[in-house]
């Protein structure tokens, strides 16, 4: 197969674009050019000479000779802007930006079919991990029950740091800003958004529904105590932020991103630090496990290099699930035991526990565990924010 000569318009020159530049630099098989790169302050200090730079997007957007763009700024809205233009001018884009993606995500796959472009973004879920292009080509005809995992580096990093060394909350954050696993908005990490907004887009390519972000429960690390901490060592689990897409029969899926406790047994419980795991069920292939870096400059690079390479030889993803259209419907309706740390009763009452199976009252914590309704946890999303409780999901089928 003919490859075509890529002239790359490249947008963003921080954690990822210089770890691009980095591995594409090092990789001695694959050429392409870096004709320009678009960035946003013009105080920085940049480590290569000022003459590769513009601060005008259009300086990129409208030179025709750049055949591909690849997207890897921090602003999802102006993310969007340049990859919807790129496209519509006929451009094939690369990115790495999950929020743009889940949030336009119908739209984007509208704009590649109606321009004959293609996007690609494995970089956005599980950064080194190739799980999308593995959805898409490899389970293209398989009956997946689940995926899950861990696809947020930097709460697992935090996560990890809290249950090993015993550090804070918000000494663990700070080490994760430094290391550059962080967003630059961290909230997105740690409120677990950015744990949503991949599992949208990994929806998209194992069960070919583009869902709202909206529509997808979540629930994030930031009230996580040393009490709860305390609970799971003594009982021999750790706590990881897991989001999970499932089917609740053959046409309908649930998801949603809970702490989960995770036993010695489990595959996800020895993915500490900043590394991604991710568990597919399915009916044929049974249970795969993917494990790699999830976070920092050249994992993600590498995983955008690799986008490029596939684009110089005309690769686009096809949406099979969707084309199959198999699953039609998504429910919320779903039955998941969770673990309560609260202090007073109102609180509790807010969940609607149907089951109990522990119960615990101490001088300053209480916990329960139970079944609650994912639906009723939906409700009191709002709400969840301000309560000074920490939910986990417990993983046990019931
Ligand atoms: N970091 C990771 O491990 C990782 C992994 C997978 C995916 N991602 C995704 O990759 C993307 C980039 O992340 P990052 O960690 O590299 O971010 P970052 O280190 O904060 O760098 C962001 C870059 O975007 C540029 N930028 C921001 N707004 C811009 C605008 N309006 N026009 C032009 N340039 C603009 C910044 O310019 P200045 O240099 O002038 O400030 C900077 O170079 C994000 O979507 C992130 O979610 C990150």
């Amino acid at each position: 197969m003919t490859r075509e000569k890529l002239r790359i318009g490249l947008f963003g020159y921080g954690c990822v674009g210089q770890g691009l530049h980095d591995v594409l630099i090092k990789s001695s098989g694959f050429k392409a050019d870096i004709v320009r790169i678009c960035v946003k302050d013009r105080t920085k200090e940049r480590r290569i000479p000022m003459s590769n730079f513009t601060f005008d997007k259009y300086d990129i957007l409208n030179d025709k000779s750049i055949n591909l763009i690849v997207e890897l700024i921090d602003d999802a809205d102006e993310a969007f802007i340049i990859a919807k233009t790129a496209m519509t001018n006929g451009k094939n884009v690369v990115t790495a930006n999950k929020k743009m993606l889940a949030i336009h995500f119908k739209e984007l796959v509208e704009l590649q079919e109606k321009y004959k472009v293609s996007l690609l973004y494995e970089a956005s879920a599980g950064a080194s991990i190739p799980i999308i292009r593995n959805l898409e080509e490899y389970y293209d005809n398989e009956l997946l029950y689940s995926i899950r995992g861990i696809l947020n580096g930097s709460t697992n990093y935090i996560l990890t740091r809290m249950y090993n060394e015993g550090v804070t909350y918000s000494q663990a954050l700070s080490e994760a800003k430094e290391k550059g696993f962080a967003e630059s908005d961290p909230k997105l990490d740690v409120e677990g958004w950015d744990a949503k907004y991949k599992l949208c887009i990994i929806t998209g390519h194992a069960y070919g529904l583009f869902l709202d972000p909206d529509q997808v429960f979540h629930y994030g690390i930031t009230t996580i105590s040393e009490f709860d901490i305390q609970y799971a060592k003594e009982k021999g689990f750790k706590i990881k932020l897991v989001p999970y897409v499932g089917k609740t029969n053959d046409n309908t899926i649930t998801s949603f991103v809970l702490p989960r406790f995770l036993s010695s047994d489990k595959y996800l419980f020895n993915v500490d630090n900043e590394y991604n795991g991710v568990i597919a069920e399915a009916a044929f292939a049974d249970k795969q496990f993917f494990y790699g870096k999830g976070a920092g400059g050249h994992a993600a690079g590498f995983a955008v290099l690799s986008d490029i390479s596939a684009n110089s030889y005309g690769y686009r993803y096809e949406y099979k699930k969707y084309q199959q259209g198999t699953v039609s419907d998504y429910t919320r309706d779903f039955k998941l035991e969770i673990y309560l740390r609260y202090r007073n009763e109102k609180e509790r009452e807010l969940f609607g526990f149907e089951e109990v199976s522990e119960y615990f009252s101490g001088r300053f914590n209480k916990y329960v565990i139970g079944v609650v309704n994912l639906e009723r946890l939906y409700t009191l999303r709002e709400q969840l924010r301000d309560l000074d409780v920490f939910i986990v999901n417990t993983g046990r089928k019931f």
